[in-house]
């Protein structure tokens, strides 16, 4: 059956140069609906979910999160080695790139924002808000605010936290996003969001009492706790943990709009005889329980700040995990 023919924008009717979602440039006419970006790539107006381009978008569906490139002719034929087994990234932890990392690394576990910005870009457009229910210094919340027009607003149980979130904006002249000292089991009771769609839930939950536990080979530290509190799910045993991370991340889902995206971190820990530790997969399958909430996949993010240590040696295999899950889940009605 023949189609009818498409009107066409000015402009668009001639062929040109165009970079299509691959990377690769071809000659070819736009179509009525797509805007050419130069090196950014083509951007679809159909596009409901962010204000990415094909070529950026297809950079980020990438299950290996890649941020850093090689400088030089030695360090890229090193880069494409490691590619085949392992893809690094590294966020600076001095200086303005740090992002207030001077005043973040009071917290055992802060993200680093452009990590979280990286996040934020694909799954909202501008205008988009965003919720952390364990907000800690606010990756998260910093994330958002070095993206044009985004509204996050934070929860953490731990006041220091808040305030250490707030001297780093401004610190960094960032824009101030909510940051609220509650219980994230209230949420639906705080009356600045209980009324607020969201567009994304971004967050990185304390997993039960996974920084208190004991560690083995070179890394012995033990890095206590997130808080006190006992409200504090990183004082649950992980049993305890399940169940009530699931209830809040159901109330949280409730203010998530129709097709809007759940991202969880998590990072698995070392193995026992008695039980496989792979948390990212325990979390999937407790997350499933929520009603309209449908697993979409995962991205790989090994963070090359972290240590390596010769775990087991000379003895025994013992895993390095270096890497994090970052899980993704839909609301779908
Ligand atoms: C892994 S940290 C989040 C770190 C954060 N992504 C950042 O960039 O700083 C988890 C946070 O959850 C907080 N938390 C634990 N239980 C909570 C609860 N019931 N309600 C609100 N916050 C809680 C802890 O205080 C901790 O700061």
């Amino acid at each position: 059956m023949r189609k009818d023919k498409q009107t066409r924008l000015p402009g668009n009717n001639q062929e040109k140069v165009v970079i299509c979602a691959n990377g690769r440039k071809v000659k070819r006419k736009l179509k009525d609906y797509e805007i050419d970006m130069g090196e950014r790539g083509i951007y679809n107006t159909k596009n409901k979910l962010n204000d990415l381009t094909g070529k950026e978008w297809t950079f980020f569906i990438n299950s290996v999160q890649v941020t850093d490139f090689a400088k030089n002719e030695e360090e890229f034929r090193l880069w494409k080695y490691l590619q085949e087994s392992i893809i690094e990234t590294k966020y600076p932890t001095d200086g303005k790139d740090s992002i207030g990392h001077n005043l973040r690394k009071l917290h055992p576990s802060p993200k680093p924002p452009q990590l979280m910005r990286d996040i934020i870009a694909f799954f909202t457009k501008s205008g988009g808000w965003i919720l952390d229910p364990f907000m800690g210094v606010g990756g998260t919340l910093l994330g958002a605010s070095l993206l044009e027009n985004r509204n996050a607003v934070g929860i953490d149980l731990e006041k220091k936290y808040i305030e250490i979130y707030n001297k780093v904006c401004e610190q960094e002249h960032l824009k101030k996003q909510l940051a609220i000292c509650e219980d994230s089991r209230n949420i639906l009771k705080i009356e600045q969001i209980k009324n607020q769609k969201f567009d994304l839930i971004l967050t990185d939950p304390p997993y039960a009492n996974m920084l208190s536990r004991k560690r083995t080979g070179g890394d012995r530290k033990d890095k206590g706790s997130f808080t006190k509190d006992e409200r504090d799910l990183g004082n649950l045993s992980y049993e305890q943990f399940l169940p009530e991370f699931r209830e809040i991340i159901e109330k949280a889902v409730s203010l998530l709009k129709n097709k809007g995206y759940l991202v969880i971190f998590c990072k698995d820990i070392q193995p026992t005889n008695k039980y496989h530790n792979l948390l990212h997969a325990d979390i999937v399958n407790e997350i499933r329980k929520i009603p309209n909430i449908y697993f979409k996949g995962y991205k790989i993010w090994y963070d090359k700040t972290i240590n390596l240590y010769p775990y087991g040696y000379p003895f025994s295999y013992v895993s390095n995990q270096l890497h994090q899950f970052i899980l993704i889940f839909r609301k779908e009605i």
